[in-house]
């Protein structure tokens, strides 16, 4: 009896000693070479430059970031004066805003993404229902629940301050005031607004809505500036892509968990590439927000960015057609009932809460949310069960954690300009 317990025994203790990782994956790291590969392509240094934008002529102008950093930061840009991009996208949240679900006039119905690495997306908001970056950055300036006002209030704003329309001016020339300007106005809002654009001729509201564009076409310029830092897994993969003696940029907790992630876990199939996403929609499953209905997903959300009028192929857009391959070939299929766009999980340690409508609240549940994969209360969930033990759950949220860094933008983008 006595000789079975003691090496039971010893073994135990070595367990605690030296840790359960260490035994269960004995030798770390063996990975194979399709293993490299992965590693290789989800690393900042697969990462190509920037995407040229053609639908926004000034994505890369500096002046036009400046003006954009500066209405990005401004609370007057809003109709209780108290709402600005960065109200809701905080540069210290990684651009988030710690809610589960927005809070801007009042309280939306959606969770706010990152804004980090944004530019290299072909599409914008969790069903994609804008195709750029610009165009995107028009809608929360007229959306009841977030900055609330409209275009014709900004026209005033902007014209009345000497700093802004220097600034507007100098990226998009001479800012002209049509006569007789009602006080507010755009094609979609109350009835006194609606009224007001209605009464304006067809001529002013293109004039207008141009300028209104412009405003976008600046912002984001300042948003292509947000980029993500290296961080402790783009080390890692640097060491062992260049078959280096030295690969302790993770500990074994953490490379079993990246084992996971590229294996068992299946989380690469969805989060691959530099940004650890594929850009696309999916159904994961995700129970819709109580009190909602479950969302369409991207099944309306490129309908919604056809009929978008500040769109790729728009009056307002600076590209040509032919550029505007995304929009003219976006697949669309009932499979994308309750799809949702695919974040990126660079610096996901620090913009908890989770998922479209920050249903989860941190990365134990979403990891065993993953690992049951439950059906999808609209359309089918395309994970399936990972049957993951307690360990391995561990070890996939440890690797998790080693996505953060500070970004690799410069310090005085991430603060307020001076007003
Ligand atoms: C009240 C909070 C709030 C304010 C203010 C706000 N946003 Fe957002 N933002 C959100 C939420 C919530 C979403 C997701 C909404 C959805 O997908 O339906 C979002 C989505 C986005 C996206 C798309 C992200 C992605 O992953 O596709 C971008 C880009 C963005 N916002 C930029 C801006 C800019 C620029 C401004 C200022 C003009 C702004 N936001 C103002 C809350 C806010
Ligand atoms: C079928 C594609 C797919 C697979 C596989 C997948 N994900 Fe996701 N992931 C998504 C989508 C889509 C969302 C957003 C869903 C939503 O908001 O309802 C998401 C959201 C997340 C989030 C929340 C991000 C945020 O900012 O809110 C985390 C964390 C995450 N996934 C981690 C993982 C891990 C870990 C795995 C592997 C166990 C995994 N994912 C597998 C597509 C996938």
């Amino acid at each position: 009896m006595k000789s079975l317990l003691l090496p039971l025994l010893a073994s135990a203790t070595l367990i605690a000693v030296v840790g359960w990782n260490y035994l269960s994956i004995p030798g770390v790291p063996a990975w194979s070479e399709e293993e490299l590969t992965l590693i290789a392509s989800l690393s900042l240094d697969s990462l190509p430059p920037l995407p040229l934008d053609p639908s926004n002529l000034v994505a890369d102008d500096p002046a036009a970031a400046e003006f954009g950093h500066r209405l990005y930061f401004d609370t007057r840009l809003s109709s209780n004066a108290q709402v600005a991009c960065a109200t809701c996208h905080k540069p210290e949240l990684m651009f988030t805003d710690g809610l589960a679900l927005a809070v801007g006039v009042s309280i939306g119905p959606m969770h706010t993404p990152s804004l980090v690495g944004l530019a290299y997306s072909p599409w914008f908001y969790w069903d994609g229902r804008k195709d750029s970056q610009w165009a995107q950055a028009l809608a929360p300036l007229e959306a009841k629940h977030e900055h609330a006002t409209d275009r014709v209030q900004l026209l005033h704003l902007i014209s009345s301050d000497a700093v802004y329309r220097d600034m507007y001016e100098n990226v998009f020339g001479p800012l002209n005031l049509p006569a007789m300007l009602p006080e507010s106005g755009m094609p979609e809002g109350d009835p006194q607004q609606l009224a007001n654009w209605n009464a304006l001729e067809r001529e002013t509201q293109t004039d207008i809505s141009q300028f209104f564009a412009n405003l976008g076409k600046a912002i984001a310029a300042f948003e292509r500036k947000i980029l993500p830092g290296r961080t402790r897994f783009d080390d890692y993969a640097a060491e062992v892509v260049a078959g280096s003696d030295k690969d302790d940029a993770l500990n074994n907790s953490e490379k079993a968990g990246l084992k996971l992630f590229l294996g068992k876990g299946q989380c690469v199939t969805c989060h691959n590439g530099p940004l650890f996403t594929n850009h696309e929609f999916h159904n994961t499953g995700v129970l819709a927000v109580r009190g909602q209905m479950p969302s369409m997903g991207r099944y309306n959300g490129v309908r919604v960015s056809r009929e978008d009028s500040f769109n790729c192929l728009g009056e307002f857009s600076d590209a040509s057609p032919a550029e505007c391959i995304e929009l003219r070939f976006a697949r669309d299929a009932n499979d994308l009932v309750g799809a949702l766009k695919t974040p990126t999980l660079r610096n996901i340690s620090l913009t908890a809460p989770y998922m479209h409508g920050g249903q989860m609240a941190d990365l134990a549940e979403v990891v065993n949310h993953y690992n049951k994969a439950p059906s999808s209360m609209l359309s089918h969930n395309e994970a399936k069960p990972l049957g993951l033990r307690i360990v391995e759950r561990l070890q996939l949220e440890d690797f998790l954690l080693t996505l953060s860094a500070p970004l690799a933008t410069e310090q005085k983008w991430l603060v307020a300009p001076d007003y």
